[in-house]
């Protein structure tokens, strides 16, 4: 079940039998000459959405905005500084605990997200804290790579130039999703250099064509379907079992 294409009713009748809903979260970033800019939110999204068709999940709207201060440098990149993007997330959180949800999985596609969303959960968390009360919720975060087998399958597919930004595997996924936005282009040197993350113009420089480590050349809309099957077939489990989880000890 798509949150956005519910209508309230529906949502109330879900809230009477599940407590669980899924969040897609991401970034809308460069990703190198050939990934598309929506490809770290469209990756949660796409997986999400596969696995809404044959499990009895709730899927939220995608967080599509993330923390990509280091990507400023490339035309269409859009970021929230960490302290926006953790207020925000608060803010998401809140609206959904208010209405009923106790479990709240973040679906994350940019890793550069993972630091502030932790942050964002122990500013939410601290109000429970700090009232000596409990919280009444638990909030998940699960990069999709992490679920289970994806990375051992990506690491198959792609055991030289999966580097860590504008891989193959999440070049992948979109080509499967959106054959129509497939691009091409020559990669020089084949497998990008790596190294530290730091500003915009550091990051431009280190990594000209925005790629870190990675030869997104060998991506194919088949491995994607392969991934996003897996990683569908995962986190409908992942789900089920944070829903069986006890609330409170
Ligand atoms: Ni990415």
């Amino acid at each position: 079940m798509l949150l956005h294409l519910s209508t309230w009713a529906e949502v109330e009748q879900f809230l009477k039998r599940s407590r669980v809903i899924v969040v897609p979260i991401g970034s809308n970033e460069q990703h190198g000459p050939t990934g598309l800019l929506g490809t770290d939110w469209l990756c949660p999204e796409i997986i999400a959405r596969e696995a809404e068709k044959t499990a009895d999940i709730l899927v939220a709207p995608t967080f599509n905005i993330g923390m990509a201060q280091h990507h400023l440098g490339f035309p269409g990149t859009i970021s929230l500084r960490p302290s926006t993007f953790i207020a925000a997330i608060g803010d998401w959180t809140r609206s959904l605990v208010g209405h009923g949800f106790e479990k709240i999985l973040f679906l994350n596609g940019h890793g550069g997200n993972v630091a502030s969303i932790d942050a964002a959960f122990s500013e939410i968390y601290a109000e429970a804290s700090f009232s000596r009360r409990r919280a009444g919720f638990a909030l998940k975060l699960c990069n999709w790579w992490d679920l289970a087998g994806v990375n051992e399958l990506a690491r198959e597919q792609f055991p030289t130039g999966h580097g860590s930004h504008a891989t193959p595997s999440e070049i992948a996924i979109t080509q499967w999703a959106f054959p129509g936005a497939v691009k091409s282009a020559g990669y020089a040197p084949q497998i990008a250099p790596s190294g530290p993350i730091r500003e915009a113009l550091d990051f431009r420089a280190r990594f000209p064509d925005g790629r870190i480590g990675s030869d997104p050349g060998q991506a194919t809309p088949e491995k994607g379907r392969a991934l996003v099957e897996l990683a569908a077939q995962s986190l409908a489990r992942e789900l089920e079992a944070f829903g069986c989880e006890p609330m409170t000890l």
